[in-house]
């Protein structure tokens, strides 16, 4: 890459040939025992995402089924170190964690991620690429109770204008209009959010 952002419209590689597997995801699905999709956790910071994602892999992983945790944090170390908070570098944040999402799916893992993804834009794009299996949970946690809660001392820093372009403070939010899921995770109990999302999953036989 050159510097610029991609987008799925702009691809420069050239006298390339997509590959055929001789597994396909039908067979790992089948194997695994449950189907592969994206859990897209959607939320403010300290909404309550990443525990949430957390726990309902663990209570998957209890269940036999095959998950990965795709998180924003950790994402930001490595794959994504090269990207800011910037609406741009946000975008493309979004972008390559759906692509890899997507590429976890056809692993048949049930993929949860958890990013703040703040514009539906992005968001919808990933769902277009990953159609059904794309399942969008909103962390509804209002900006004053992420607030209170603080966990990483980032709101309070914001408020005092040392960190530009803070989610819910001085750049937006996007919350979703029609999520698959709408969690409570301001005041709700944890373990009926993950209830919530595991019945959904059954409902949908995704989980045989
Ligand atoms: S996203 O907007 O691109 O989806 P992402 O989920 O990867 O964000 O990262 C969010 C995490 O980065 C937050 O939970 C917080 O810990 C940290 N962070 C650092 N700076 C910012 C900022 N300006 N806005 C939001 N989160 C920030």
């Amino acid at each position: 890459m050159d510097g610029d952002n991609m987008t799925s419209n702009d691809n420069k590689s050239t006298n390339v040939v997509w590959h055929e597997a001789q597994v396909s995801r039908e067979m790992r699905e089948q194997m695994n025992g449950h189907k592969g999709c994206v859990l897209w956790f959607t939320g403010l910071s300290g909404a309550g995402k990443s525990t949430l994602a957390h726990a309902v892999e663990e209570r998957l992983h209890q269940m036999d089924a095959r998950t990965f945790v795709i998180d924003g944090d950790n994402v930001r170390h490595g794959l994504c170190a090269d990207l800011n908070f910037s609406d741009e570098d946000r975008v493309e944040n979004i972008r390559r964690v759906g692509e890899v999402a997507g590429l976890f799916v056809q692993a048949g893992l049930l993929t949860l991620t958890a990013f703040i993804s703040p514009f539906r834009a992005d968001r919808d794009r990933v769902r277009h690429i990953l159609g059904n299996d794309f399942i969008e949970i909103y962390c509804d946690t209002p900006l004053d109770v992420c607030e209170s809660r603080d966990v990483k001392g980032l709101y309070k820093r914001a408020r005092a204008g040392e960190i530009p372009a803070f989610t819910g403070i001085s750049s937006p939010y996007e919350a979703p209009e029609n999520p698959e899921i709408r969690v409570n995770t301001g005041h709700g109990d944890l373990h009926v959010c993950v209830d919530q999302v595991i019945a959904y999953l059954q409902q949908r036989e995704i989980l045989f």
